[in-house]
């Protein structure tokens, strides 16, 4: 579906990004895998390769406008253009009420989360402009629906729905599409380390409770539908946020 084209994914060290770059890979375009940490990004350019694909790593923290004018450039320096970019990057945060959420952990999230998002839009678009391709933003169902514990996340979620829907009209008549996901519960490293997958726990089998479909997510049904928002088969959709959620938004 992608032969000889170019898809950038950040955070692609690990869950859903690793996914995505892997189907990426899967459909014939090059993936130039963005991310913080080297070594497991080192280990999605492997499965890339080893499954046929080409792909290589950059350095990049996406709250840090040199690191993705950086990573932008040297997408293009190597493959010579960009079609698709998934600004995938994000971190959780802390899990208590707002009155006793710490100032630097809200700043962190929105930076990475949100301004993260915008400065990836910001310097991907010039380039996503000239190959008439498409942006596909990482949002979830915290940028769709309120919740407890978590404030930072839900508002750098919702602000990534607004972005997205701003950047679509902009670029609308320039041919490039703009969309966003909203996984609900998906079996990622974040996920685990936040206890969410261990059913046996209160909190694992409350949040496997909230999804009609009776399990969670897998990383690659994030990742194609990511790979459906960038293609010819969604000519006609932008600017709209996609949950993938099992259910979850429906009552
Ligand atoms: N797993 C879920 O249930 C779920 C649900 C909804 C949305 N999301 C979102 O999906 C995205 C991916 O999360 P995941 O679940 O795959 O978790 P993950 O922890 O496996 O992946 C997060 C990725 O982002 C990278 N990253 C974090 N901070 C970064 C920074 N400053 N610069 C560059 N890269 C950075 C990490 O290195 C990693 O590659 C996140 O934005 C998350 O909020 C996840």
């Amino acid at each position: 579906m992608f032969e000889g084209e170019v898809a950038l994914v950040t955070g692609g060290s690990s869950g859903i990004g690793r996914a995505t770059a892997v189907a990426f890979a899967a459909e014939g375009a090059k993936v130039v895998v963005a991310s913080r940490r080297s070594e497991e990004s080192g280990e999605t350019v492997r499965m890339v390769t080893d499954a046929g694909g080409e792909a290589f790593f950059v350095q990049a923290d996406v709250s840090i406008s040199a690191d993705v004018q950086r990573m932008v450039a040297q997408t293009v320096e190597r493959f010579g253009k960009l079609n698709y970019a998934f600004n995938n990057a994000g971190v959780g945060g802390n899990m208590v009420p707002t009155a006793e959420y710490p100032e630097d952990v809200f700043d962190k999230v929105v930076s990475i989360n949100l301004k993260g998002v915008f400065l990836s839009m910001k310097y991907e678009l010039p380039y996503i402009v000239a190959t008439k391709g498409a942006i596909v933003n990482m949002s979830s169902v915290a940028g769709l629906v309120g919740g407890r514990v978590g404030v930072a996340y839900y508002a750098s979620k919702h602000g990534v729905v607004g972005m997205t829907k701003a950047a679509a009209l902009e670029y609308a008549d320039k041919g490039v599409r703009i969309n966003a996901v909203a996984p609900a519960v998906i079996k990622t490293p974040l996920t685990e380390g936040a206890g969410f997958l261990n059913k046996d726990t209160q909190l694992g089998a409350m949040m496997l409770a909230r999804h009609p479909v009776g399990r969670l997510g897998e990383p690659e049904e994030v990742a194609q539908a990511v790979i459906w928002l960038c293609s010819k088969r969604a000519s006609f959709t932008t600017g709209h946020t996609l949950p993938i959620d099992g259910g979850v938004l429906i009552p």
